[in-house]
């Protein structure tokens, strides 16, 4: 017999964007969102999706919100079909309604995939009276966008890529909470007129797959590079860190540019603010700022507390960069409430 959701029953979750030091580009099977190799991000404060769902039998189909505006199309059809997955688990069938608010702005490099799918995931369970354990949870994110699958937890957190055909060894994991370097900060340089991204990153990263020459190479490149980034960020080394964390976005921007059509997410604001940084780099004699990027305009500079001032003095100087944003390591994904 087919159950039914709790009537009435609306669950919220928040949940926050991460950056990626080591990127996710390219999965090994799409349908159950598995990735070539393993990444690494940092979960940021003060950035979050607030999403609260309640699965009713009266309604006609899937209702979504965002920031106050009905969707339909390709948006609402993907929370559907994640939906789809909550609902078979659960053993009903019932329409949601679901309501959605960022924080900040949508789309074009702000992660709203990976905040709005782990909030998703977690008001949707909630509201089936499903109970996951905080793996399960990201296993599930994981299927609406993989780079949710880190947002379940705070601070600095790995999602393993395994090896196994079934999935079971590939996960997120937290390796260090927020506080330990709330020292390292992260200048994002929103520029202006970054564009609403045209093709999926799911699409997009395996059209690299099938057609960057780079692809292969990076493949081997990537597990001694995590390795690396992991034990720097083990040991607080922020110069080596911010070093590493720019040869990774290098190769991932080097990857997308060829692919075939190219895959090109900055604009000429973006590559300034790189070139700002690599001239303070040279100036100061070290790696004192760390940038970074994922397929989507704006630029992520690691930096520590003490050069943050410099760095955003420096922003402020080129035109384009419409707004500085400083964020810390932040914590995980969170029940707000269940009501009814
Ligand atoms: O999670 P998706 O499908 O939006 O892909 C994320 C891809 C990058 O942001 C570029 C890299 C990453 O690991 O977050």
């Amino acid at each position: 017999m087919a159950r039914r959701p709790v009537p009435g029953r609306r669950a919220t979750f928040d949940a926050a964007p991460n950056i990626a030091l080591v990127k996710y580009w390219g999965m090994r099977d799409v349908d159950r969102g598995l990735p070539f190799n393993s990444s690494l991000s940092v979960t940021l404060d003060r950035l979050r999706t607030r999403t609260s769902v309640r699965f009713d039998p009266a309604l006609e189909a899937d209702q979504f919100e965002l920031n106050g505006v009905g969707l339909d199309g390709p948006p609402r059809a993907a929370v559907s079909r994640f939906l789809d997955r909550v609902r078979k688990a659960a053993g009903f069938e019932s329409p949601a309604e679901v309501i959605s608010t960022n924080n900040f702005q949508t789309a074009s490099g702000l992660a709203s995939s990976a905040s709005g799918f782990a909030a998703l995931a977690g008001a949707a369970t909630a509201a089936a009276g499903l109970e996951l354990s905080p793996r399960a949870l990201s296993a599930l994110a994981r299927l609406g966008s993989g780079s949710a699958s880190r947002s379940i937890f705070g601070g600095f957190v790995e999602w393993r890529a395994g090896v196994r055909p079934d999935g079971r060894d590939c996960y997120a994991r937290p390796l260090y909470g927020p506080d330990h370097w709330p020292a390292l900060t992260d200048v994002v340089a929103l520029v202006e007129g970054a564009p609403e991204k045209s093709t999926r990153s799911a699409e997009a990263m395996q059209a690299s797959v099938r057609t960057s020459p780079l692809y292969r190479r990076r493949q081997t490149a990537v597990p001694p590079r995590l390795a690396r980034i992991r034990r720097a960020i083990r040991d607080r080394d922020a110069y080596l860190l911010f070093r590493l964390v720019i040869e990774e976005c290098d190769e991932f921007r080097a990857v997308c540019e060829s692919t075939d059509p190219p895959l090109d997410y900055l604009t000429d604001a973006s590559r300034e603010v790189l070139e700002a940084v690599d001239a303070m780099n040279a100036a100061a004699g070290r790696t004192i700022v760390g940038y970074t990027h994922d397929a989507g305009a704006h630029v992520h500079l690691f930096t520590l507390a003490a050069d943050a001032s410099r760095l955003r003095e420096r922003l402020a100087r080129i035109r384009g960069v419409a707004r500085v944003l400083t964020l810390h390591p932040g914590p995980g994904a969170r029940l707000v409430r269940i009501e009814g």
